[in-house]
C-alpha cells in the first residue's frame, strides 16, 4: 500500500477549515469523534451502501477507482468488495482518517489494493489521481467550499467513459420515535432545528440537488436514485452508540438555542448512567435517506 502526503499549509487542524463542519454538520473539533461516527455509519448502513455500489450503471467492471473524501473508508471497502479486481485511491484531508483506513486495509489484507492520498480538494492543485474509471464521492461533495470547481476537477480526472457517483444525504439520521423522550416529546427534531442556521452557514450545499450542478460542470446525469433507510435498532448496540455519538455532536451546536428543559432532557439521553440513555434504549431506529447521482462526461 502506498500513501502520498500533500502539504496543506492552511489546514493546521488536521485537514479541516476552522469553522468547517464534519460529519454533516458539526464543528470540526475532533477527527477521532468523527471517525467513530463514520465507522458506525458504515457498520449500520453496510447493506444500503452495498445496494448503491450494486446499482451503479457501469458499462464494465472498474479497475481504477478514486474515493474522494473517503473518511475512514466506508465507500473504499464497499467498492473493494464489490469490484474484486479494482484498486482504490482514497483521498481525504484528514491524516487521522487515512491512517485508520490504512490500518483497516492491512487488517483485511487489502493493503495492495488501496493507496491513500492526503489532499485538500478545495485547492486547485489536485495531486495526480490517475485516470479512474469510477470516481465515488459519498457525503463529501457538500463539504467543498466551491463544489462547482471540485466537480469540474472530477470531470477532468475521469477516464473518458468513466462514471462519477455522487452520494449525498439531506442530514443526520433520526433515531428516536416522535413521542420520545417521554418528558420532552419531539426533542430530537427541535435539537436538529436548533442547528439549522449553523448548517446554512457552514454547509450550504448539504441536501442540494446535485443533478443540475453536475450538468453545469459538464456531466450527463445517467441516473439518480434515493434509498430510504429505516432500520429497527431495538437490539443493536451499534445503533445505540451511533445515536449517542450523533446527538452528542448535535448538542455542541444546538445547546445555545435549546430551552433549558430540552437541554436537560438531551443531557439525560446522553448520560450513559441514566435509564433513558441512548446507549440502552429499546425504542431506537435509524431513519435516513441517501441519494446517488450517476454521471458521465457529457
Ligand atoms: C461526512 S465524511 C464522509 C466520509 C466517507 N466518504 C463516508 O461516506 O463515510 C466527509 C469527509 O470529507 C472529508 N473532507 C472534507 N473536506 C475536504 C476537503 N476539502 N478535501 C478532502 N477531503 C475533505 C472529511 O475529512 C471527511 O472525511
Amino acid at each position: 500500500m502506498t500513501s502520498t502526503h500533500q502539504h496543506t499549509p492552511h489546514h493546521g487542524d488536521h485537514g479541516h477549515r476552522p469553522g468547517h463542519d464534519d460529519h454533516d454538520g458539526q464543528h470540526a473539533h475532533s477527527d477521532a469523534g468523527q471517525a467513530e461516527i463514520l465507522d458506525l455509519d458504515a457498520e449500520v448502513l453496510a447493506e444500503h451502501i452495498a445496494s448503491i455500489t450494486g446499482w451503479l450503471p457501469l458499462e464494465r467492471e472498474p479497475r481504477q477507482i478514486v474515493d474522494l473524501g473517503c473518511g475512514t473508508g466506508a465507500g473504499t471497502f464497499a467498492l473493494l468488495e464489490r469490484f474484486p479486481d479494482a484498486h482504490v485511491t482514497a483521498v481525504d484531508t484528514s491524516a487521522g482518517h487515512l491512517q485508520l483506513l490504512r490500518e483497516k486495509a492491512c487488517a483485511r489484507n487489502l493493503q495492495d489494493r488501496v493507496r491513500t492520498v492526503q489532499a485538500d480538494l478545495d485547492r486547485d492543485d489536485w495531486p495526480d489521481l490517475g485516470a479512474p474509471d469510477l470516481v465515488w464521492a459519498s457525503a463529501s461533495m457538500h463539504h467543498m467550499a466551491q463544489p462547482d470547481r471540485a466537480l469540474t476537477a472530477v470531470r477532468e480526472l475521469l477516464a473518458p467513459d468513466g462514471l462519477f457517483a455522487v452520494v449525498e444525504l439531506a442530514g443526520f439520521p433520526r433515531f428516536l420515535p416522535a413521542g420520545a423522550p417521554e418528558s420532552r416529546p419531539g426533542l430530537e427534531e427541535r435539537a436538529h432545528a436548533a442547528t439549522d442556521s449553523f448548517h446554512a452557514e457552514h454547509v450550504p450545499h448539504r441536501g442540494a440537488d446535485w443533478g443540475p450542478m453536475l450538468t453545469a460542470a459538464g456531466f450527463t446525469v445517467e441516473d439518480e436514485r434515493t434509498i430510504s433507510v429505516d432500520i429497527d435498532g431495538a437490539r443493536s448496540e451499534a445503533i445505540g452508540r451511533y445515536a449517542h455519538g450523533s446527538l452528542q455532536r448535535i448538542r455542541g451546536v444546538a445547546a445555545p438555542a435549546l430551552s433549558p428543559e430540552d437541554l436537560a432532557a438531551l443531557d439525560d439521553l446522553l448520560d450513559a448512567d441514566s435509564p433513558n440513555s441512548l446507549l440502552h434504549r429499546e425504542d431506537l431506529a435509524v431513519r435516513t435517506e441517501r441519494t446517488v447521482w450517476a454521471a458521465r462526461r457529457a
